[in-house]
């Protein structure tokens, strides 16, 4: 139903460009339909740790023996393939979709454009609107099969691509990424004042790097001040809130291709 609302909200002058985007929009949805819960990961900054919150995520349903997967959406700072070490595989592309990834420890299917590029470093100076074209194609052809969660990281900010799949995927919820710095608090309202917009739950927020556990005494140290990411969750109602320290083990699988081997679950409590 909400992708029928999607078309009529849609007016095209071109008629050809109107049949091509409505066709889009109908293979989407019927892959789409197959997958029961979809996360979206967003942050309002890059740099914060949006991929790595969203493959915690993949990891955490992955390890439960759910069928995960996820869908890089991040076309200027793909990093998904990487931290999970499958960047050198390739999809399999058949006449009927294509067959994603699947990493080796939880086998979470991974959809990316860096699988498609020439070498990672190519340069993508697409524009926004281009690019939610070649997602949406992407996730409709993508053969998921029958999936309990689907994890999409977004690119930073509220543009283009984080709208499309606002609007045409309909995920069940949105996981906020901030970090405790400065301003971040106010880019992480424009995050939340777009989903509830397009009247998408907010179903978490993380606050990365939010401190330093010392190893030898284990006190925390809150490097940039307590609490401000934590006084937008109660200020917006969001029901779950988990701070993530710096670990710099972490930042060493995320570099390695071994995320699937980080043993702290950020998720353990989530309610999703
Ligand atoms: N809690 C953490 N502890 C240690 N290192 C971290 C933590 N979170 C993220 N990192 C590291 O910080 C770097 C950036 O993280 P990540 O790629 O997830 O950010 P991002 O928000 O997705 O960035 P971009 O906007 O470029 O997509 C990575 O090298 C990652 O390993
Ligand atoms: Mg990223
Ligand atoms: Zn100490």
């Amino acid at each position: 139903m909400e992708y029928e609302e999607v078309k009529e909200k849609m007016r095209f002058d071109d008629e050809r460009l109107k049949r091509m985007f409505m066709e889009g929009i109908d293979k989407l949805a019927k892959r789409m339909k197959r997958v029961k819960t979809k996360l979206a990961v967003m942050s309002g900054k890059g740099g914060v740790g949006k991929s790595t919150v969203a493959s915690l995520l993949a990891v955490h349903y992955g390890k439960k023996g759910f069928k995960t997967g996820i869908m890089d959406c991040d076309f200027w700072g793909s990093s998904i393939p990487k931290m999970f070490g499958v960047e050198s595989k390739r999809p399999i592309v058949r006449e009927d979709g294509i067959e994603p990834v699947y990493t080796d420890k939880w086998g979470i299917a991974i959809m990316s454009i860096q699988f498609f590029l020439p070498s990672p470093e190519s340069p993508l100076a697409w524009r926004g609107p281009m690019v939610s074209g070649v997602i949406r194609d992407m996730l409709s052809k993508t053969e998921w099969g029958e999936i309990d969660y689907l994890i999409f990281d977004l690119p930073p900010g509220t543009g283009d691509v984080p709208l499309t799949i606002l609007q045409e995927v309909r995920p069940n919820g949105v996981v906020l990424v901030a970090t405790p710095q400065e301003l971040t608090t106010t880019i992480v309202e424009k995050s939340l004042k777009l989903a509830q917009e397009l009247e998408t739950a907010i179903v978490g927020l993380v606050e990365n790097m939010s401190y330093f556990e010392c190893p030898q005494c284990g006190h925390r140290e809150y490097l940039f001040g307590k609490g401000r990411v934590g006084e937008i969750a109660s200020k917006y109602r969001i029901e779950f809130f988990v701070e993530l320290p710096i670990d710099p083990a972490l930042t060493k699988l995320c570099d390695s291709g071994k995320i699937e081997l980080y043993e702290i679950d950020p998720f353990e409590f989530f309610p999703i």
